[in-house]
């Protein structure tokens, strides 16, 4: 019988090339045993100790492999350790059913590049493309199939840690950031030995914490989800993602671990994927404590009755699932799906033909921080820095200075550019900012460096090193921010000023009277009126990756013009916070004349730097922006013309970017919609003709049924270089 079932399962995937993915998948299902099935199911993280304490099982990862009772491991990295894992489920299993290996491969696996946000702060999708293309060369040399992003949470919650994830507040550029990764990790041949599984996460809503603490309830209307937190997932799905994951937040009452809503209704009913859905780590156990489990059984049942395929590291499948068919608790259609759906994504990958295709040592050596990739991480950075204040041109820097004074713990730090998330990012192959400095300008200028504070803490005993080798210089650069464990996964904060008496610092340098160049690290927005106020030249740099140090020093000296722009809403005080561009104008817009409407008695309403917010070396001028049409109908699509002229004296780069409002609708709409932008470059003194289309389905929403429509009436179309800063014309739909 053994040996026949053999012959068959080969003969599977020797005859079955041209059968489909769903016909071969069906073809294994039909041969495994009910804990088989479940295995496929089972993700754990690599290297525990196994035991009883620990909850996990007490056979060894191998004894588990062997019996087919895992599908899949994440936290196992190397084409060595991924192949000799491997080996055991392809060559000694029964069913010899490949493994899949899966990393947080968030914006790069050995080679770091800028954390998301900063990439998104580029508005240049293909390049953002390119960096997840690169992260997905160097993670499927070491053996990894399978990467859990991208993060497409949108945020309008700074507190919130994890915005340093993501692509900021905007559904539409948040989109096309979601859709340009997929397609960089997954390529155009998710079978090739270079290609990714991507994973989009945190499937729902995660983002909209409330309070911005991190795994906090989220609670949002249906519209208000629809509209504005569920459109980059969609467009993840649409682009091909072969998996998502549940995100660990209770969503209108309901974990998404738990969410038929979620997972069944929208997902598959609605959006038609067979891409499977992985657990976040243990919320399929943590529906205990969201209290809708009384036990890891019931979380079991409900995680699987929602379409949770995967369960990473609670061990509720694991301890459960059979037992729930035995007892007839569960259907086993629904546990048959899951291992279809994980076993299609196994076929896609080519991991059936080839279990060892991304076992291969020669390769990962000469892949791993290849040219290509480092240089990629450089060329992502440069155009992900935004430049946010540069009175009287005092940037670019003549690289001439006789001296410069480099002051903060940031600017020599070689850990904190690689941002949090970093997989196996290495600080020693960071260049630090002090470092790039000094390559940048030469042995003819002096420098002069002092740390002036720690991070974190109230410790002013270096401030008067600082002050004293500020007054040596010509020029002080100030390094401040955040620490890279300030942001990301647990890092909420309720204050966002600079940290520590990092501020302090700057204003005793700002005392001084030199010309002074502040450099921002961090990973979310940080509410610095008063640097807006004072500092002269401020400039965004995030987490930049391993190319920190020569690409602040390009940007800082000239040799590359800034063009990236906010994705996100800088507030001036916390107190703002949610603040976003695409609000609602309310029943009583704010009127300064006009006590009785909305605003703070006492704070400004508007933001610190707006959404789409970057300033460049040279200048824009926009111009003629004209309809083809001034009418259409609800099927007619409309373009949009604009001239934009580079009026300065250096070649740059600009986001152009075009919003709309639906001025009367069923339901209200925002004052701002994104609903295009383009990335252009302009040599001083250039114009070009900017053309956008704006189709029918760019203007459609929820109605007052919740039906998706476009509604006839009127709209406004405001074209500028950021959301503030535009003009503007209209058009009307007819029916
Ligand atoms: C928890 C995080 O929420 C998720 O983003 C990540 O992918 C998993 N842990 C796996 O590391």
């Amino acid at each position: 019988m053994k040996k026949l079932l053999f012959i068959f399962f080969i003969s599977i995937s020797i005859f079955s090339q041209k059968k489909s993915f769903e016909q071969r998948a069906d073809s294994v299902l039909a041969l495994m045993t009910l804990e088989e099935k479940v295995g496929q199911l089972v993700q754990y993280s690599g290297g525990w100790a196994t035991g009883v304490e620990t909850g996990k099982p007490t056979e060894g990862s191998d004894e588990l492999i062997r019996k087919g009772k895992v599908g899949s491991f994440l936290n196992v990295v190397s084409s060595k350790l991924t192949g000799k894992m491997q080996k055991i489920a392809a060559e000694e299993s029964r069913l010899k059913i490949p493994l899949i290996f899966g990393l947080d491969v968030i914006h790069g696996y050995v080679s770091t590049f800028p954390v998301p946000l900063a990439e998104a702060s580029s508005w240049n999708p293909s390049l953002v493309e390119k960096s997840a293309r690169m992260q997905a060369l160097e993670a499927s040399s070491a053996g990894i199939h399978w990467t859990f992003n991208p993060m497409v949470d949108i945020a309008r919650d700074p507190r919130w840690g994890r915005i340093m994830e993501g692509s900021g507040e905007d559904p539409y550029l948040g989109s096309q950031m979601a859709a340009a990764r997929v397609r960089g990790y997954q390529g155009n041949d998710l079978s090739a030995n270079n290609t990714i599984l991507a994973c989009v996460k945190h499937y729902a809503g995660y983002g909209g914490a409330e309070g911005g603490r991190d795994y906090n309830t989220v609670d949002l209307s249906e519209r208000n989800f629809r509209d504005f937190y569920l459109p980059p997932y969609k467009a993840g799905v649409e682009a091909g993602a072969g998996s998502l994951m549940a995100s660990f937040n209770e969503i209108g009452g309901v974990p998404s671990s738990a969410s038929k809503f979620l997972m069944t209704q929208i997902l598959r009913n609605e959006w038609k994927t067979d891409a499977f859905v992985v657990s976040d780590w243990n919320s399929i156990g943590e529906l205990i404590p969201h209290g809708v489990a009384k036990d890891l059984k019931e979380a079991a049942k409900l995680g699987i009755e929602s379409t949770v395929d995967m369960d990473m590291e609670a061990n509720a499948y694991y301890s459960h699932l059979a037992n729930l068919v035995r007892e007839g608790k569960i259907d086993i259609k629904l546990v048959d799906a899951a291992v279809r759906r994980v076993l299609i994504a196994k076929f896609k990958l080519g991991l059936f033909d080839d279990p060892f295709k991304y076992c291969n040592e020669e390769r990962e050596q000469k892949t791993i921080k290849s040219k290509e990739i480092v240089d990629a991480t450089k060329e992502v950075a440069l155009e992900s820095i935004v430049l946010l204040k540069n009175e009287k041109n005092l940037l670019p820097l003549d690289k001439k200075l006789k001296s410069i004074a480099v002051v903060g713990y940031l600017a020599k730090s070689i850990s904190d550019p690689l941002g949090g998330w970093s997989a196996l990012g290495d600080s020693n192959d960071v260049v630090s900012i002090f470092d790039g400095i000094k390559n940048k300008i030469g042995k003819d200028v002096k420098i002069n460096y002092a740390k002036g504070c720690k991070i974190t803490g109230n410790d002013k005993s270096g401030f008067n090193e600082a002050i004293n080798v500020a007054k040596l210089s010509d020029v002080i650069i100030a390094v401040v921010g955040e620490t890279r464990n300030m942001s990301g996964e647990a890092s909420s904060r309720a204050t966002l000023d600079l940290p520590g008496v990092q501020e302090d610092l700057l204003k005793e340098l700002y005392k001084i009277g030199k010309p002074i160049v502040v450099i921002l690290m961090n990973g979310r927005p940080l509410t610095i009126p008063w640097l807006q106020e004072n500092i002269p030249a401020i400039v965004e740099a995030w987490y930049p990756g391993i190319s920190a140090g020569s690409v602040v020093a390009d940007i800082l000296f000239g040799d590359v013009n800034p063009s990236g722009k906010l994705t996100v809403t800088f507030p001036r005080y916390v107190g703002q916070i949610p603040i976003y561009y695409n609000h609602k104008n309310t029943g009583r817009p704010h009127d300064p004349k006009n006590h009785y409407t909305s605003y703070y008695m006492d704070l400004d309403n508007t933001p610190l730097y707006p959404f789409g917010f970057g300033l460049s070396y040279t200048t824009f001028e926009y111009s003629n922006l004209t309809l083809d049409k001034k009418e259409i109908k609800k099927n007619e699509s409309l373009k949009v013309f604009v001239d934009v002229k580079n009026t300065g004296t250096r070649e740059g780069k600009e986001v152009v970017q075009l919003y709309i409002r639906d001025l009367v609708g069923s339901v209200t709409r925002p004052v701002k919609e994104l609903k295009d932008f383009k990335k252009i470059s302009l040599k001083p003194g250039e114009t070009k003709h900017v053309e956008f289309t704006i189709t029918p389905d760019k203007l459609k929403f929820y109605d007052i049924n919740m039906d998706y429509v476009l509604e006839s009436g009127d709209f406004q179309v405001f074209v500028g270089t950021n959301s503030v800063d535009v003009k503007e014309t209209s058009f009307q739909i007819v029916e």
